[in-house]
C-alpha cells in the first residue's frame, strides 16, 4: 500500500510532535511512531527546560555557560539561535497548554542545575516530559491536518538508491522521498511518499547495558540516514548522567534529576565522605562529564559500583514537594530521601552527536529535515548543558517548519517508487538470535566504550562489532523484517559510528575522555568560540 503526505514525520517526542503541529498549518501530515504515542524520551524528563526568564539572567550567560559544558566543541551560531529564541518557543508551549510550575507571587519557579550559573530551568515538579508531552500529544489529536499512526516502525529513508541509482557520500543532490514503514497491526511493509521528511527519532540509549532512556531509543534515525549517506557527526560524544537510582536489572535505569545537587544534594562514597572537592571548584554542581568521570573513578579505586546522593540535611517537607517522583520512587525501594542516602552510579543518558544539520534543520540530504536528539546541530558540542536538550528540539522544529514551507510548493511526491523488495526473504529466525546479538553489543559497548576510553579498548570494540555486523546483515538479508531485527542492525550501525568517530578523535574533549591522548589537542579553542 502506498500513502502520501506533504509531511512526513518520523518520531512524536517534542521534537517531531511540535514539528507536525506547527507544519499542519501548511499542508497534510502523517505522524508515526514507533510503539505508542507516550512512549517517547520526552516522557521522561524530568529536570525541566531551560530559556532565560529573568533578571538577573541574561542571554550572554546562558550562551557563555552552553559553550563552556560544550568545552569548545560548540556551533555559537546555534548556541547563539537556540538561547535567544528558547523565550518564544517557551510561550508556544504554554500556548500548548504545558503548565511550569510558579511561587506564590505568581513568577515560574526556575531551578538551576549543573554547569547553568543562574536559576533558569522552567519545571513542572519533577516530571516536566510528562507534562509537555501529554500537552503536545492532546493538541495533536485535535488537530484534523495531523495523521496519527502507532506502532509503525520507519525501515528506511527512501531515495535514489531505491529507484536503482548508485548512491554513496559524494552523490551530490541526494534526495529523500519518504520512507518504509512496518505496519505492526497488519504485519506488512507500506511505503509513505513525502514532499518533506522530518527525522525526530530519539536517542541511543540501548547501545548501553544500562540507560535512562526507554526501550525505544535504538538510535534508528541516525542509522537510517547514515544508509542513505547523510551526514553523521560527534558521535563520540555520549553523555552519561551521574546520578541514576543504583537498582540493579531495572531498565530503563530511573533518573535522579540534576536538580536535586541544584537545590543542594550532595555525593558521597559508601563511606559517607564528600570527594568531588578533589576534581572540580563547583563540586557536586559541575558540568556531567566531570561528576560522571569523577563517580566513574572513585568507584574504580574502591571498587564499589554506586555512590550516594545525600539530601537528607535539607528540609523534609520541601524535598517532598519539590521532587515527589523521585521520593515515590525510592520509597517503594526502602529508601526515605528525607532521612537516607541515595544509591546512585552514572548512566548512559543522551548523545550529542547525530545527524548533521543546519541552521534551518536541514540535513545533507534534500527534502529531509532532523531535529532533536537523533540530530546535530553543534549546539551541545562536547558536552550538552543540562536541560538544554528539550529547548534544542522544539526550536529546531520551528526552524525547520519555517524553512520547509517556502520550499513546499515547488516540490512533487515522487512518481515510480517500488514497494519493498522482499524476495527471498522467508526466514522467521529463532527471536534468541536477535536478543542475544543485542546483548552482546550492549556488554561490547558497556565494556570498551563507556565514560573512559582508549586506543586498545576501541579496536577490540571494533573487532568484535564486525563479527556482529557481518552475521546480522546475513541474517537480515534472509529474514522476513521485523522491527526487533531492524533496531538490531540500527544499535550496530550506531554503535559503529560512535566507536569509529572516537577512534578518530586522537584528544581528549568533553565526553570524549581518552587515557591514550588525555590533552585537547588546542587548548585555545574555547577562547575561540568565546570570541576572546
Ligand atoms: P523522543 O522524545 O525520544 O521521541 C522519539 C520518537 O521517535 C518516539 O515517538 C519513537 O517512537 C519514535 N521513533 C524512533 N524510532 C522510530 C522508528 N524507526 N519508526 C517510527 N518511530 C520511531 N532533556 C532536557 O532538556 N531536560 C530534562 O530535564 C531532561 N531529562 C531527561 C530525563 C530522562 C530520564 C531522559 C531519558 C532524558 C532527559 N532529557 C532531558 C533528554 C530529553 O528528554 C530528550 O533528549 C528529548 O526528549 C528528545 O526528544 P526527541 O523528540 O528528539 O525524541
Ligand atoms: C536531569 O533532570 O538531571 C536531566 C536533565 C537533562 O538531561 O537535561
Amino acid at each position: 500500500m502506498k500513502k502520501q503526505s506533504d509531511f512526513l514525520v518520523i518520531g512524536s517526542g517534542i521534537a517531531g510532535l511540535s514539528f507536525a503541529l506547527k507544519a499542519a498549518r501548511f499542508g497534510k501530515v502523517i505522524l508515526l511512531c514507533k510503539t505508542t504515542l507516550d512512549e517517547a524520551n520526552t516522557a521522561f524528563a524530568q529536570g525541566g527546560i531551560a530559556s532565560v526568564t529573568y533578571s538577573p539572567d541574561n542571554f550572554d550567560k546562558h550562551v557563555s555557560d552552553t559553550l563552556i559544558a560544550g568545552d569548545g566543541h560548540c556551533n555559537r551560531a546555534a548556541v547563539e539561535k537556540v538561547v535567544r529564541e528558547a523565550p518564544a518557543q517557551i510561550n508556544e508551549l504554554i500556548s500548548w497548554g504545558v503548565n511550569f510550575d510558579r511561587n506564590a507571587d505568581g513568577k515560574f519557579d526556575l531551578h538551576r542545575e549543573g554547569g547553568h550559573c543562574e536559576h533558569r530551568i522552567l519545571h513542572h515538579k519533577d516530571n516536566t516530559g510528562f507534562e509537555i508531552q501529554k500537552s503536545l500529544v492532546q493538541r495533536a489529536k485535535e488537530e484534523p491536518n495531523i495523521e496519527i499512526l502507532e506502532n509503525h516502525f520507519a525501515v528506511d529513508i527512501i531515495t535514489q538508491h531505491h529507484l536503482g541509482k548508485i548512491v554513496t557520500h559524494h552523490t551530490p543532490n541526494i534526495e529523500c522521498y519518504g520512507a518504509y514503514v512496518i505496519d505492526e497491526a497488519a504485519n506488512t511493509i507500506h511505503t509513505f511518499l513525502s514532499k518533506i521528511t522530518m527525522l525526530a527519532t530519539g536517542g541511543i540509549g540501548n547501545v548501553y547495558l544500562t540507560t535512562t532512556n526507554p526501550d525505544i531509543s535504538t538510535g534508528d534515525g541516525i542509522a537510517m540516514a547514515h544508509r542513505a549517506r547523510a551526514i553523521i557527526e560527534d558521535m563520540e560524544f555520549v553523555q552519561f548522567h551521574p546520578t541514576a537510582l543504583y537498582n540493579p536489572g531495572e531498565r530503563p535505569s530511573f533518573l535522579i534529576t540534576e536538580a536535586m545537587r541544584g537545590y543542594g544534594a550532595v555525593l558521597r562514597t559508601q563511606d559517607g565522605s564528600e570527594f568531588m572537592q578533589k576534581y572540580d571548584e563547583r563540586r557536586s554542581l559541575a558540568p556531567r562529564d566531570i561528576v560522571s568521570r569523577a563517580i566513574d573513578n572513585e568507584m574504580k579505586i574502591r571498587g564499589e559500583y554506586f555512590v550516594y546522593l545525600d539530601v537528607t540535611h535539607k528540609n523534609a517537607e520541601e524535598t517532598k514537594m519539590h521532587f515527589p517522583n523521585i521520593c515515590k520512587k525510592c520509597r517503594e525501594l526502602g529508601i526515605d530521601i528525607t532521612k537516607d542516602y541515595i544509591p546512585v552510579s552514572p548512566t548512559e543518558h543522551y548523545l550529542c552527536g547525530g545527524i548533521k544539520a543546519d541552521l534551518n534543520a536541514r540535513t545533507s540530504i534534500n527534502r529531509l529535515y532532523a531535529a532533536g536528539e537523533c540530530s546535530c546541530t553543534g549546539l551541545h558540542g562536547g558536552n550538552r548543558l543540562a536541560s538544554n536538550s528539550l529547548i534544542e528540539a522544539i526550536v529546531y522544529a520551528n526552524a525547520a517548519v519555517n524553512d520547509a514551507k517556502n520550499i513546499l510548493p515547488a516540490l512533487q511526491y515522487k512518481q515510480d517508487i517500488p514497494d519493498w523488495n522482499d524476495e527471498g526473504t522467508s526466514l522467521n529466525e529463532e527471536m534468541i538470535l536477535i536478543t542475544q546479538t543485542f546483548m552482546e553489543v550492549e556488554q561490547i559497548m558497556s565494556t570498551y566504550v563507556g565514560i573512559v576510553r582508549s586506543d586498545l579498548r576501541l579496536t577490540r570494540a571494533m573487532r568484535r562489532l564486525e563479527i556482529l555486523f557481518r552475521e546480522t546483515e546475513e541474517l537480515f538479508d534472509r529474514s522476513v523484517v521485523s522491527r526487533k531485527i531492524c533496531e538490531l542492525r540500527n544499535v550496530i550501525s550506531v554503535s559503529y559510528l560512535i566507536i569509529k568517530h572516537a577512534m578518530q578523535r586522537r584528544e581528549s574533549l568533553g565526553l570524549h575522555y581518552t587515557i591514550d591522548y588525555p590533552k585537547k589537542q588546542d587548548e585555545n579553542r574555547m577562547k575561540k568560540i568565546q570570541g576572546f
